[in-house]
């Protein structure tokens, strides 16, 4: 790498910050390109959120990738906000055009298009359940929304955040129903997908206990969850003959999103997969 006056900047913010893959991601796409880009990690306190977003300007900074815990925050420093990231409440990739910033969700779109790719699976008039309400659930029920699912199942731990996330999307669809993890049991047998979008499963976390046996055959079992790259609950729906699809897709189609956004260039993919993979086999 050739750092020099010309070189263009491009960062993320987070806190923490020292596990994530995008830097290497991103920088393998600039290698095999051969653009003059960097793009480096910063551990960004809560308070010192706006400081961060006004560097970009400040620094001249191309862009850069906003993670936990400052998705929802960010929005209120920013010139403009992209209308799927609005949509979803949270923004994780900011573009800077001489000065005016605007923030983008590639979140959604970068599952979509790694389901797509890696599962073969078009949500458009299927039933899916979605194990989650957090941020990350949020991001995956307006993917869905978009893509014009037929019904959704939001499963949570506690029900009256599921119920609370299911009330404020009705609008865009009416058949979303809250349950929690005891009322998935009528839904799951017509499922043609269910995602985990909880913590559940990450190394040092429990796993998520669902009785995957009665979703029908040829149906997806879907985790956001990429360390490890296989969870028990994937390992589970291989067990018993049903196709999965892991979460570092998810992360690497974001990133190739965003790429395009910042480069306009099309996005390495197979490139950046592959420093996905080494770098989480180092951290
Ligand atoms: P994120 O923004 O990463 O999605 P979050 O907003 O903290 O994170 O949401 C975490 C999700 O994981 C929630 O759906 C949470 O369930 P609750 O709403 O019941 O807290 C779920 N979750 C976390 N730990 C869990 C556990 N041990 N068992 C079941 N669900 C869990």
């Amino acid at each position: 790498m050739n750092i020099d006056g010309s070189t263009k900047v491009l960062c993320i913010i987070g806190d923490p910050i020292e596990h994530s893959l995008s830097p290497a991601i991103q920088n393998a796409a600039f290698k095999e390109l051969g653009l003059d880009m960097v793009y480096v990690p910063f551990r960004v306190a809560e308070d010192r959120l706006e400081e961060a977003v006004n560097s970009i300007r400040a620094l001249n900074m191309a862009g850069m990738n906003v993670t936990i815990p400052h998705k929802e925050k960010v929005m209120m420093y920013l010139d403009r906000v992209d209308e799927l990231a609005r949509f979803i409440g949270a923004v994780n990739t900011i573009v800077n055009r001489d000065g005016e910033l605007t923030g983008y969700n590639t979140d959604a779109d970068g599952y979509l298009e790694s389901l797509a790719v890696e599962a073969g699976f078009d949500p458009k008039g299927k039933n899916v359940i979605i194990v989650g309400a957090g941020g990350a659930g949020r991001a995956i029920l307006c993917a869905f929304l978009a893509a014009e699912v037929n019904s959704v199942v939001i499963a949570n731990r506690t029900y009256d955040r599921a119920k609370k996330l299911a009330d404020e999307f009705r609008i865009k669809n009416e058949s979303i129903e809250a349950v929690d993890f005891d009322g998935i049991y009528p839904y799951i047998k017509t499922a043609d997908l269910i995602v985990n979008t909880t913590s559940l499963g990450m190394m040092d976390k429990g796993s998520l206990d669902l009785p995957l046996g009665l979703l029908p055959k040829g149906s997806v079992v879907s985790d956001i969850v990429y360390r490890p790259l296989k969870t028990e609950f994937l390992k589970k729906a291989v067990a018993i003959g049903l196709k999965t699809h892991g979460g570092l897709g998810m992360l690497v189609y974001q990133g190739a999103i965003g790429f395009e956004l910042w480069t306009g260039k099309k996005a390495p993919v197979e490139a950046m997969k592959k420093a996905a993979l080494e770098a989480l086999k180092e951290k």
